[in-house]
């Protein structure tokens, strides 16, 4: 049978996110912290043919929202082949989440491959800060990256930033009025215990309630925007129509709506960003599996999920003391 598939709790299939690459170029504290890490060995990534053939399958599962990210996906050589490959494809969207440092010299090949839209990762507009954050020092690469996207003609960008209790918490306005010079839509993300994030602790966190706090104390009364799709994003309008998001992962999970699953670069499949065990697809797809069997493969992995990862890491997080966690293989690119 054909058409989207359903898990245990009805949620479709339908948000694939490609890491194409696990390295990044930045150290930022809450994801990569450590100074040097062990990368992939080049023979393990899935090649552009193996990535197409799987988003194949994936779409006849009822994908039809692909992103790709990373570790840093620009790093990743000839990037914008694989990008027209994806945009042959009928998708409804085709997006990439970057850290910007090297988009200026690659967004129009970007734009000409048939990328739809972009969301870049900018935490501050203070380069010191950066600096501390990120531990390179790429500011005003990334400042660059982002003047860069509208010339080269993309709409609907988006800046995601790590909104962290007494690091960055004073530039949440600065942030807004930056993002309608881009022009960009800035979505405030709380700190998740995920991934790389070892030195999580509650005090980082800086709530949605904290959020629209600060931020209507500045701009006024701030109204809730219907959502328009499963999106993580909750948004909002200021007074003036400036709208903004805010992810609230931490304190208000969406795992109730979430149809997203990711791929990583070395061909591993998750159904949920929190979880520790993933399904190999390299292996059967190398294997010589057809079509037919790895779709089946998927469907009985997608069927049988139960995940809910930042729905129980807070009722954990209510029961016992913080425990900071190993490292895991997937981060929320
Ligand atoms: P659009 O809204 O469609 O543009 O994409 P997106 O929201 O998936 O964008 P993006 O890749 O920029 O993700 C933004 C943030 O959402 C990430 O930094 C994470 O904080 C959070 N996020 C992404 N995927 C997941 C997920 O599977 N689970 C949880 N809990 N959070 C996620
Ligand atoms: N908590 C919240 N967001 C995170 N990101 C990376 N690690 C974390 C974390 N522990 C963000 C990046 C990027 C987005 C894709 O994920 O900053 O903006
Ligand atoms: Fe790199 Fe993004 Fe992680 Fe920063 S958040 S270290 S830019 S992958």
């Amino acid at each position: 049978a054909s058409g989207p598939v359903l898990d245990r709790y009805r949620r479709p299939l339908r948000n694939l996110r490609i890491s194409v690459t696990d390295r990044c170029n930045l150290r930022c504290r809450y994801c990569m912290p450590e100074a040097e890490y062990v990368w992939l060995p080049r023979r393990d990534l899935l090649t552009f043919e193996e990535i197409s053939t799987l988003v194949d399958v994936f779409m006849s599962l009822g994908v039809d929202k692909v992103r790709v990210t990373g570790g840093e996906p620009l790093l990743r050589h000839d990037l914008p082949t694989l990008v027209g490959m994806l945009a042959a494809k009928p998708l409804r969207d085709l997006a990439m989440t970057t850290n910007g440092v090297l988009l200026a010299d690659h967004v129009e090949a970007l734009r000409a491959a048939g990328l739809r839209r972009l969301t870049v990762s900018l935490d501050t507009l203070r380069a010191e800060r950066s600096k501390t954050l990120s531990q390179r020092n790429t500011h005003p690469q990334v400042l660059a990256g982002l003047a860069s996207i509208a010339p080269a003609g993309f709409t609907d960008t988006k800046i995601d930033t790590v909104a962290l209790r007494g690091i960055n918490d004073d530039e949440l306005v600065d942030l807004v009025e930056y993002a309608r010079t881009v022009p960009a839509e800035v979505r405030f993300i709380e700190y998740m215990d995920v991934g790389g994030a070892t030195t999580w602790s509650p005090d980082l966190v800086l709530s949605r309630a904290d959020m629209l706090e600060t931020l209507t104390a500045h701009y006024g009364p701030i109204t809730p925007l219907p959502a328009s799709d499963v999106a993580p994003a909750d948004r909002f309008a200021l007074p003036d129509g400036t709208t903004f998001g805010i992810i609230s992962s931490t304190t208000q999970p969406f795992c109730a709506t979430c149809d997203r699953s990711r791929l990583t670069a070395d061909g591993m499949w998750f159904r949920c960003l929190y979880a520790i065990e993933g399904t190999n697809l390299r292996d059967p797809l190398r294997d010589g599996a057809s079509f037919e069997e790895l779709r089946q493969l998927i469907t009985g992995r997608w069927a049988a999920r139960t995940d809910r990862g930042a729905v129980d890491r807070l009722a954990e997080r209510d029961r016992t003391p913080f425990v900071p966690l190993a490292m895991l293989r997937s981060n929320p690119h």
